[in-house]
């Protein structure tokens, strides 16, 4: 076991020398020695030192002896002393048995053991951040079915606010046909009697004092401007609407994302307006089969970030594009921002990534986009240049594959 021969040891005081590189006491020549306890416990610290179940004075150890066998190797090894009749100690036995392979399988049982831990670690932080995005995607979800359905109600009232102006643009008109009829007219006033004469300037005096010819005026643009807001408002309703598709659920449908980019664009352009001029460069795509309301996210999530790149106090430029190659349909939002730095380019789909501050950023958008077109087999790209823009550009299917979820 030691590969040394026997003369090495036997008959020597250098039994020590196969074990260690400098002189100490063996096992054996501690309890020879009577060695008290504390020195065994000193020299045998962390060796799993133990007093022998069976064997009354004998102690057993195991330790790792780097100059041993073939690259060194573990002992167990138990020292039990000899006594006379007396009962005196008068020599002791060691036994030494190589347990390397034991320790190797112990080893290997314990790095696996970590390397599990760590997985399980690894995993349950997966599985967090996934849940994490189900509660946002829901959120979103359910934020937009509320929008919808508060924009479902006020689509009726606005409805028939709409034909009821049109009806009053038109009494209005007939209404001032007969009041021009009561104009003063100097023939008719010179040979009328007295009464009617008192009358027709009362009736002039009533004109001056509601100053009708104001009036004429302003009515019919009070009326128009009025028509102009209800008609905004059945867009922005019809946007919302278009936007969540609450009338369709979460089911697949064809339609031309030309129409979820302007409906987007309505809904967020608040928030943009100010910050960039929106430029469209739309060709003609076909329909697209998907889920309306779910891309509709992703471009609104392309929509903002570009107006949130846009450096403070300089209006930039957001140009959305869409072309088609016959088999996928390609949306694009490009934007004169800051740029992203190569260094965060690898990052910005991962779940809370966000260079913005706290409050304004959860760095969900891009990951949770990246979800949605990833379930419609498309995929996202990303061109970026710091101080110039970037450019985001959504490619996916016009038909959804068979696998698709
Ligand atoms: N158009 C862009 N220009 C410059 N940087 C961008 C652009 N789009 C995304 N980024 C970078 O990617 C990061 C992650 O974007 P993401 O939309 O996922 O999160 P966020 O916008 O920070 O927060 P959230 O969208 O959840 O409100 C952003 O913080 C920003 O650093
Ligand atoms: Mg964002």
């Amino acid at each position: 076991m030691t590969g040394r021969p026997a003369a090495d040891m036997v008959g020597t005081a250098n039994h020590w020398r196969i074990f260690y590189e400098v002189e100490r006491p063996t096992m054996a020549d501690l309890i020879v020695d009577g060695a008290p306890r504390d020195q065994l416990t000193n020299l045998y610290r962390n060796k799993r030192l133990t007093r022998s179940p069976v064997v009354a004075g004998a102690f057993e150890a195991e330790d790792y002896f780097p100059f041993l066998g073939d690259g060194g190797c573990w002992l167990y090894f138990t020292a039990a002393p000899l006594t006379d009749a007396k009962g005196q100690v008068i020599g002791a036995i060691e036994t030494l048995q190589d347990v390397s392979e034991r320790h190797r399988a112990e080893d290997a049982l314990l790095r696996h053991q970590t390397e599990l831990e760590q997985l399980v670690t690894k995993r349950t932080g997966e599985l967090a951040q996934a849940q994490e995005q189900l509660m946002q995607s829901e959120k979103l979800a359910s934020i937009g079915q509320l929008a919808a359905g508060v924009a479902h109600e006020i689509n009726n009232p606005i409805g028939f606010l709409q034909s009821n102006m049109k009806s009053l643009q038109g009494y209005f008109e007939q209404l001032l046909r007969v009041m021009e009829h009561f104009e003063l007219n100097p023939e008719l006033a010179a040979s009328a009697d007295e009464a009617c004469t008192r009358w027709l300037e009362e009736v002039a005096a009533l004109k001056a004092e509601v100053d009708f010819d104001y009036l004429k005026t302003d009515i019919p643009v009070l009326l128009a401007e009025s028509l102009e807001g209800i008609v905004r408002v059945r867009r922005i309703v019809q946007d919302l609407r278009d936007f969540s598709r609450i009338d369709s659920g979460q089911n697949w449908e064809w339609v031309d994302l030309r129409t979820g980019l302007d409906s987007t664009l309505n809904i967020v352009n608040n928030e943009i307006k100010y910050r960039a001029e929106v430029v469209k460069e739309y060709a003609d795509i076909p329909q697209v089969e998907c889920l309306p309301p779910q891309l509709n996210q992703v471009f609104m999530n392309l929509m903002v970030n570009a107006a949130q790149a846009m450096p403070e106090g300089r209006r930039g430029t957001i140009t959305l594009r869409c072309g088609s190659n016959g088999q996928e349909v390609w949306v694009e939002v490009a934007d004169s921002g800051e740029g992203i730095p190569e260094e965060n380019l690898r990052r910005i789909f991962d779940p809370f990534f966000t260079t913005k501050p706290v409050g304004k950023g959860t760095g969900l958008g891009l990951s949770l986009s990246y979800g949605i077109v990833k379930k419609h087999g498309g995929r996202i790209e990303v061109d970026s240049t710091v101080g110039v823009g970037t450019r985001f550009r959504v490619i996916v299917p016009i038909q959804r594959s068979s696998g698709g979820s």
